[in-house]
């Protein structure tokens, strides 16, 4: 993981639908809890969470469950810049001070003495980013966070929160159907050694193939793909044609489609640990599966094809 020693295997978990109780409808503890115990039982390494999964409340679950684990195997992730005001609403704030005691209050919550990494979440408006970026080089000096992140940072932030080299990885949103925004910048990463995440590889269950023309999403209200161009009508349709054309692909492999998108990230060379959600154990032991497919450079090939 950038200019860091520590090594990473390529399929890891997001867990926003592990306790994100604010993000998502219908999470149940239990099942958010067997869902990193799935992982951790088949040697998933990266496990990604935030304050902002359920406002501390994805950490405690997964902390519960760390407990009962060796710490040592996992690759633990996770965020901050989300500050609560007393009225319940959310501003962001990267000032030093602050993002050191929410590593400090991560830390408790999954009850461990070190992350992995630690992601500013969001770029607020006014601290200097290598101001930011230099509070996590202390607390990785005291031993608290092993690798410096940052997330949803634009290529300028990335540029700034990088000036004195301590930036490790950059998480932001990419999919096959979201390539575009990342187009100038996964270039720029692989070339200064920093690793890039790839946040919603399934565009949010878009690309697991279980959408139709015939079945396209039902949102829910409080769904937040509701604001994703990706899902408004006149895209929507498009984009479930394109991944239909993965279907014969994925049954030449005797794969599901969401198995071949994953399949088709892992080899790509530019891209780190791709981190999908889950939210059930079933999903996840799907999804682990694909890391047994070789795909064959030719249809690597076709699918980028699809997506160009
Ligand atoms: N840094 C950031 O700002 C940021 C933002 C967003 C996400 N993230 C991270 O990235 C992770 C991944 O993003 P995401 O979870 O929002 O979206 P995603 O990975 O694109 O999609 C996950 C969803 O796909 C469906 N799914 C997963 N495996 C499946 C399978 N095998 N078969 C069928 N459906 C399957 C599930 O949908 P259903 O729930 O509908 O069943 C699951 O909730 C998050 O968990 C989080 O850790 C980071």
């Amino acid at each position: 993981m950038g200019k860091t020693k520590i090594t990473v295997n390529r399929l890891g978990l997001g867990t926003n639908k592990v306790g994100g109780y604010n993000l998502f409808v219908h999470l149940d503890d239990e099942t958010g809890k067997k869902v990193v115990q799935t992982a951790i039982d088949h040697d998933i390494e990266m496990i990604d969470t935030a304050f902002v999964y359920g406002l501390g409340h994805s950490e405690e679950l997964i902390g519960e469950v760390l407990q009962k684990n060796d710490r040592h195997k996992v690759i633990l992730a996770s965020k901050g810049a989300h500050q609560v005001s007393e009225d319940g609403t959310l501003s962001l704030n990267n000032t030093p001070e602050f993002l050191t005691k929410s590593v400090d209050e991560s830390l408790r919550r999954l009850q461990t003495d070190y992350l992995d990494v630690f992601y500013i979440h969001f770029p607020d408006e006014d601290t200097p980013k290598a101001e930011a970026v230099g509070a996590l080089q202390r607390l990785r000096e005291a031993g608290k966070i092993r690798a410096i992140g940052i997330s949803n940072f634009t290529l300028d932030q990335v540029k700034e929160a990088n000036a004195d080299g301590y930036v490790d990885l950059v998480e932001n949103q990419y999919s096959l159907l979201q390539q575009k925004e990342m187009a100038e910048m996964i270039p720029y990463l692989n070339e200064q050694h920093m690793t890039f995440v790839p946040y919603e590889p399934f565009a949010g269950a878009l690309l697991t193939g279980r959408y139709t023309q015939d079945n396209l999403p039902h949102l829910e209200e409080g769904d937040y793909r509701l604001n994703i161009d990706l899902y408004q009508s006149d895209q929507l349709k498009k984009n479930v044609a394109k991944v239909d054309l993965l279907k014969p692909i994925a049954a030449s492999y005797h794969a599901t489609v969401a198995q071949i998108v994953l399949a088709w990230y892992f080899k790509n060379p530019k891209l780190g640990p791709v981190i999908p959600g889950a939210r059930t154990p079933e999903q996840l032991l799907s999804n682990i599966k694909a890391t047994d497919i070789q795909l064959s450079t030719a249809d690597y090939e076709a699918i980028a094809k699809i997506f160009a």
